[in-house]
This record gives C-alpha cells, sequence and structure tokens, in this order.
C-alpha cells in the first residue's frame, strides 16, 4: 500500500515534469524555436482536452467537452487506471452549525444555458490554443505563483510593500492542528482588473507543511476573475492545489494536471457563475466546504450543494492526514502595489458593510470528530490595508463568523 502510494506521487511527478520539461523551449525567439514551441502547445492540448461525448459552445465563449468520467486527465497514466472513483463520500460533516433545513444555493454556470452534459460525463472547460500561447510564461501555465498565500510566520513583520511581489492579501486564518475541512458562504462579485495580467479572487485555503521549507500543501476553491488565464473579465469558479508550496512540480488550477478526480456533470471548474452581487443592490453568495472523508481519507468539495469531486489524500504529503491551518479571504496580484486599479471583493471596504463590501459568512471549520465548529482565534492580515482590509464579527445565529473584506487598490492616500 505505501509502496503504491510512493509510486503515485511518484508518477504525478514525473508526468508533471514531462509537461514542463516540453514546455521549457517556449520562450526561444528563433523559428525553429517557434515551430517547437508549436509542436509542444499541440501536444499539451491533446494532453488537456479529451476527445468529448457531447460540446456545449457557451455564451461567454467557453466550449464545455462532456469527457467520459473515466477518461479524464487524472486518469491518463497507466499507474492510475486502477483507481476506483468514489463517486460519494461516505461522511459528511455534521453538527449545530451545519443549518440542514436550509437548502444550498444552487449555482449557475453561464453555459447552462446552453445544454447539460449527460450521466457518466464531467464537463471539462476546452483549453484553446490561443490560451496557451497567449500565456506569459507557457511552462508555468495553470499554475499559481509562489508568494501566492499570506505568510501567517511574519504577521508581525512591519508592513514593507514588495513591489517585485504584487500578492495582497485581506484574510481571515486559523491555526490548529487537525482541522479535517472548512465551510463558508463566500459572496460573489465581478471586481475591476487593472491590468490582464491582474487577478483579483476570493477563496478557502486548507493546508499543512510550511511555506519555508518548501513543503506547503494546500487546497483551494472559490472564485477569481483572471484575464490572463481565461481571456476574459467573468467571475469564475476555481480549485487549485499545491505539495511543494506553488513550486515546479506539483499542483495546478482546475483540472490542467493529473490531481484532482471530478464526479459531477453539471459543474465545469473554471466555468463562469453568474449572476454576481451588486453595489447596494442584489447580494448572491456560494457555500463552499471541502472535508476529509473518514473513510478513504479524500478531501471532498462541495459547492453550492454539489458534491464535485475529491483530491485523493496520496497526491499530499501533510494533507494525508489533517490541516495545521485553514484561510479565508482575498487576493490580489498586481505588480502595481498601491497603485492598483484592481479591485478585492466588491472593491469597497469592509467598514461599508453588507451589500457595499464583500463578507464570507458562517465561517467553520470540520474537526477530528467530523462536526463543523466555528473555528477558535481567528487572525487577520491584510499589510496594505490602505488598498485592501479586512474586518471580522460574529453576527447573532445566522451569520455566525464572519468576515468583510476587500477595497479598491490604488491607495487613496498616495498622489
Ligand atoms: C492494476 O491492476 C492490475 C490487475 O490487477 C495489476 O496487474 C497492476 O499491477 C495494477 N497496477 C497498479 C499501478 O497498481
Ligand atoms: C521583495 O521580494 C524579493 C523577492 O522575493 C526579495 O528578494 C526582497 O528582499 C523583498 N524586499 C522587501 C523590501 O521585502
Ligand atoms: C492598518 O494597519 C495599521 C498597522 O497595522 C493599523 O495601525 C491601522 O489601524 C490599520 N487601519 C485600518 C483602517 O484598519
Amino acid at each position: 500500500m505505501a509502496a503504491t502510494r510512493a509510486c503515485l506521487v511518484a508518477l504525478v511527478v514525473a508526468l508533471t515534469f514531462v509537461f514542463l520539461e516540453g514546455l521549457a523551449a517556449a520562450a526561444t525567439a528563433n523559428p525553429e524555436g517557434r515551430a517547437q514551441r508549436r509542436r509542444e502547445v499541440r501536444s499539451l492540448l491533446r494532453r488537456l482536452n479529451k476527445p468529448p461525448l457531447a460540446t456545449i459552445q457557451s455564451v461567454d465563449g467557453d466550449i464545455i467537452d462532456c469527457v467520459h468520467i473515466s477518461k479524464q486527465p487524472a486518469f491518463d497514466h497507466p499507474l492510475l487506471k486502477n483507481h476506483t472513483i468514489q463517486m460519494q463520500p461516505a461522511y459528511n460533516p455534521g453538527g449545530m452549525y451545519d443549518k440542514s433545513n436550509i437548502a444550498p444555493h444552487r449555482i449557475a454556470q453561464t453555459w447552462h444555458q446552453n445544454g447539460k452534459c449527460p450521466e457518466n460525463t464531467i464537463p471539462i472547460r476546452r483549453t484553446k490554443y490561443e490560451d496557451l500561447l497567449r500565456a506569459s510564461s507557457t511552462r508555468r501555465y495553470g499554475k499559481k505563483r509562489p508568494e501566492s498565500i499570506a505568510n501567517l510566520n511574519s504577521v508581525n513583520e512591519p508592513v514593507t510593500p514588495n513591489i517585485s511581489t504584487g500578492h495582497q492579501h485581506a484574510i481571515a486564518y486559523a491555526q490548529v492542528d487537525n482541522y479535517h475541512g472548512t465551510k463558508a458562504t463566500f459572496n460573489l462579485w465581478k471586481p475591476t482588473i487593472g491590468r490582464d495580467n491582474d487577478f483579483s479572487l476570493t477563496q478557502l485555503w486548507i493546508t499543512g507543511g510550511s511555506y519555508r521549507g518548501n513543503d506547503l500543501n494546500t487546497i483551494e476553491a472559490g472564485w477569481q476573475v483572471y484575464p490572463d488565464l481565461y481571456k476574459d473579465r467573468n467571475t469564475r469558479l476555481f480549485v487549485y492545489w499545491t505539495r511543494d508550496a506553488y513550486h515546479q512540480t506539483t499542483g495546478c488550477y482546475n483540472l490542467q494536471c493529473p490531481g484532482f478526480i471530478q464526479t459531477n456533470n453539471q459543474i465545469a471548474l473554471g466555468g463562469s457563475i453568474s449572476p454576481t452581487s451588486t453595489y447596494g443592490g442584489a447580494q448572491y453568495d456560494i457555500d463552499i466546504l471541502v472535508w476529509k472523508d473518514k473513510v478513504g481519507g479524500n478531501w471532498w468539495l462541495q459547492v453550492g450543494g454539489y458534491y464535485v469531486g475529491y483530491w485523493p489524500s496520496f497526491i499530499f504529503s501533510y494533507l494525508q492526514n489533517s490541516a495545521s491551518s485553514v484561510q479565508w479571504g482575498g487576493e490580489v496580484y498586481s505588480p502595481d502595489v498601491g497603485q492598483t486599479s484592481t479591485h478585492m471583493g466588491s472593491g469597497h471596504f469592509p467598514n461599508e458593510g453588507f451589500r457595499q463590501a464583500s463578507y464570507i459568512r458562517n465561517i467553520q471549520v470540520v474537526d477530528t470528530s467530523n462536526s463543523l465548529i466555528p473555528p477558535s482565534d481567528v487572525g487577520l492580515i491584510a499589510r496594505h490595508n490602505n488598498s485592501y482590509n479586512v474586518q471580522s464579527g460574529i453576527y447573532g445565529s445566522d451569520w455566525g463568523i464572519y468576515i468583510y473584506y476587500g477595497g479598491p487598490g490604488k491607495n487613496i492616500n498616495s498622489p
């Protein structure tokens, strides 16, 4: 059993290496290099885009391929062929904060307007040739940068906006051993993005290991606006994982590398979600729950009441057992720290409150007995609070523990 696991981990690493090596020549400028790059892009596309049983053209420009569940990217390699797909989790977390009397909001994705994927298929957002050519670095296509997590170890360090880094967070976090998941309800917005390679996201992070040790494990889920990745400014559902602190060899967005196993035929990872909230008007939100199933140990993802799929625990090191930190909040990437017009959340500061500021409410964690409980000792981080800020609160029994977070970006105290 242990040998098989080690083998599988090695496989995932090896596969990713092949993929990265294949793209390493991408930056070459000479004609031979360009031809080589085109060949590599085509070969990567063949790997990412599986032959569909049906195809749905979405009004937002996406092409959704309905791929047989056993042909999804996770099963590319013979070593994973023996994996028996778990179609349902064995145990759902329960507990006093689980409002099972309230029906979850079913989320609507734009492509649903034009069709459905048949049973036993999963919807996969097709990666297009131009997506790979557009990527500023095809080598890291579909991957986050290493700074993509707030550094909890330096909470008390002085605030020094680091122009070369450009990642800005406004988050809440809880650090305790032995978390088995988290659930929260995320307000949906469509923040303004200043430049095509900026992004703005709202998500949860479940982590183990350490950033400094290069062995940080994360499971992430939320929504993002990221023109460089999706070619538009729509709000899109995403997941992410890494086992090596976002370095070269593991992890990716959505289904862009072997890792996440999808079981659901209605949710497309990377697909756009609508409607989003309006300032002073209608508010929309989605529930996201990630928890470690007591049987099998897989980390399941539930979005808007749908079981979407799971991360097998063997793709991780620390997260094979449990998480040591959970975070919730927003992140903006922009090289122009303090000067960017990229918004986080609604683009308004937390003190504006409901309908104006973006919220994450009913923040809960899953404990070792599989119960949803409010986290104790929630900390807050907003290093650039002139641009983006975060506030927490406890509001009666309806909202439980919640945060307001976000802001307009551009430092209003600068000329
Ligand atoms: C898959 O199952 C077959 C048949 O039982 C076996 O021969 C093969 O070694 C297995 N492969 C892996 C990677 O476990
Ligand atoms: C900014 O980030 C770079 C790269 O990570 C690092 O070398 C530099 O020391 C940082 N500067 C400050 C002021 O933190
Ligand atoms: C911003 O952060 C500074 C330094 O931690 C703090 O003194 C200040 O009160 C914060 N401002 C707001 C509006 O939260």
